[in-house]
């Protein structure tokens, strides 16, 4: 695993913005085609602006959600706004049909969809160590299928990608930034708390965070270079 560590938020973006669009323009060198999922919430925007600024190969890429909440479309809930800045590039963009009576079918069209093996995935980390759509306690952490559906958290049931799926990709990307992501940044890289997020696969995975979220990592209070400074663990 590779945390990289930059000064702002602005710059993690552009980081992470520019990780992903490397590892799409590889896989679609590699394979003809790539596919990236993009978890929601309010960090990824600054990243997604970024990318949309970037090089991709949009015609080969499919992108998908890691999760959405269940809500009606145009909800300030919902995270498919946030992929509204790549439309301009017509990639071809799935999203998990969260308005269908029946979630369950909904459920299984979106897992149809996938690939394989995405090449990327993109995850946040909640506060309380949620990444993706897997609340602390909830059993969909522990659910062997591709697509599931979790129960409420923060007044919004979801739907998910799963566990398999998230660590089947080929690269994971963890965009985490501010101070008050430190507590859980340290639980997490430190501590192996029993959080969710413990269970992404630290292979292939790349963690960018700010210096406010990277505060309590060992290094005390980095003072990375313009760029960033990268870490294994
Ligand atoms: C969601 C996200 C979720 C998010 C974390 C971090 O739908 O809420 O997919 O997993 O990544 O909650 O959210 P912030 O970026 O808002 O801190």
């Amino acid at each position: 695993m590779d945390i990289v560590v930059t000064p702002d938020p602005q710059t993690a973006a552009d980081e992470a913005a520019a990780w992903i669009a490397r590892q799409l323009r590889l896989a679609v060198r590699r394979r003809g085609a790539a596919s990236v999922a993009f978890s929601g919430g309010s960090t990824p925007a600054l990243m997604l602006a970024a990318l949309a600024g970037l090089a991709v190969p949009w015609e080969a890429t499919t992108v998908f959600q890691v999760d959405e909440r269940v809500a009606p479309d145009g909800d300030p809930d919902r995270n498919a706004s946030l992929l509204d800045v790549l439309r301009p590039h017509r990639p071809s963009i799935k999203l998990m049909s969260v308005t269908s009576a029946d979630l369950g079918a909904a459920r299984r069209r979106y897992a149809a969809l996938l690939p394989d093996r995405l090449d990327v995935v993109h995850l946040g980390v909640g506060d309380d160590g949620h990444t993706a759509s897997w609340p602390p306690g909830d059993p969909v952490i522990d659910d062997r299928r591709t697509v599931a559906i979790s129960g409420e958290y923060k007044g919004r049931v979801r739907m998910t990608l799963t566990v398999p799926v998230v660590n089947g990709a080929r690269h994971r990307l963890v965009l985490a930034t501010g101070a008050a992501k430190a507590p859980v940044i340290e639980g997490w890289l430190l501590h192996n708390h029993d959080l969710p997020v413990d269970r992404v696969s630290r292979t292939n995975t790349i963690v960018m965070l700010d210096a406010d979220a990277a505060a309590r990592l060992p290094s005390g209070h980095p003072v990375p270079p313009a760029s960033g400074t990268r870490r294994s663990r």
